[in-house]
């Protein structure tokens, strides 16, 4: 892996969860001077050691060399200082809540220089809508890793209404920096890969309501049938909030076909806080 020296661009991740300590990772890895911002410590305590460790392991295991990982270290600063999240790109991983991201965005919008770029990697919502808040709108787009953003190839880049290609462009390159392949698409809800995928989590949990098969079962089969992660081993690992909400969302978005109807039995995971691998039990206990 190549580490690009030469990029100037200082990049800022908010949200150290499962999403963004990934982002930060391969941002730092590949030559960025990176900022991680959590308003939660432990969380933030957390991201460090995972990432660290992480890149121990590559290392070890020689996907690394020993220069770039010193270089990555030296590259990512981790913080719970609001004022201190200054970057020439901004990239927000946090909740999945129109108004906590829109309230986020107006807040960065306000400390940092008029030329700064923003991102948002919402699986869901509307980049239109989470941008309208703001000022520089055209400075606003999505760009939408999957989990682990460490290992997924694909990244969403996400045109709002009135974003600008200067800021398309940059999100792209940026990703592509980070050896990634890149597609852009339009705003519409769950974009293209969580829309197509919505029917595989929403079918299984009937099959799960109607006692078709054991949630085990169900993921066996699916796995022995092709897929990587069954669906609910998956929904462990993506979150089952979040992958509750991106339903939620695409159930409104799209005036609540059946199509896209949420489960009661993961909003019962919700409201018990089983999130899956996060939180320690989720469909399974980790
Ligand atoms: P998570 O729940 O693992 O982490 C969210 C983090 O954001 C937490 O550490 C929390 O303390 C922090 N946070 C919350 N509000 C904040 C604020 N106002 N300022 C700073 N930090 C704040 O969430 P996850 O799974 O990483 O998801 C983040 C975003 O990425 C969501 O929009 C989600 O839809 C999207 N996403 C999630 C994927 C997944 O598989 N989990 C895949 C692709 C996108």
């Amino acid at each position: 892996m190549l580490l690009s020296y030469l990029a100037p661009m200082k990049v800022a991740v908010i949200g150290a969860g499962t999403m963004g300590l990934g982002i930060a990772q391969i941002a730092a890895q590949n030559g960025y001077k990176t900022i991680l911002f959590d308003v939660n410590e432990t969380a933030l305590a957390k991201a460090k050691n995972t990432i660290l460790s992480s890149w121990q392991k590559l290392q070890e295991k020689g996907k690394l060399s020993a220069e770039i990982v010193t270089v990555a270290i030296e590259n990512i600063d981790f913080t719970s200082q609001f004022s201190e999240v200054v970057a020439d790109f901004i990239i927000e991983a946090i909740v999945e809540k129109l108004e906590v991201k829109q309230k986020l965005f107006l807040d960065l919008e306000a400390q940092n220089e008029s030329t700064a770029i923003f991102a948002s990697n919402t699986s869901s919502l509307s980049i239109t809508q989470i941008g309208s808040v703001l000022t520089h709108k055209d400075r606003f787009i999505g760009l939408h890793f999957f989990n682990p953003a460490t290992l997924m190839q694909l990244v969403e880049v996400i045109a709002g209404a009135e974003s600008s290609n200067e800021a398309l462009g940059t999100a792209a390159a940026f990703a592509k920096a980070c050896n990634k392949t890149t597609v852009q698409c339009a705003d519409s809800p769950g974009f293209i890969v969580n829309r197509v995928a919505r029917p595989f989590y929403t079918e299984s949990l009937l099959l799960a309501e109607e006692q078709v098969g054991s949630i085990t079962e169900i993921d066996d089969l699916l796995e022995a049938s092709g897929f990587k992660l069954g669906p609910f081993r998956l929904m462990d690992l993506i979150g089952n909030d979040i992958n509750f909400a991106v339903t939620q969302s695409l159930f409104e978005a799209f005036y609540f076909p059946a199509r896209f109807r949420p489960s009661r039995l993961q909003g019962q995971k919700v409201a018990a806080k089983h999130l899956g691998k996060k939180t320690g039990r989720g469909f399974y206990q980790y």
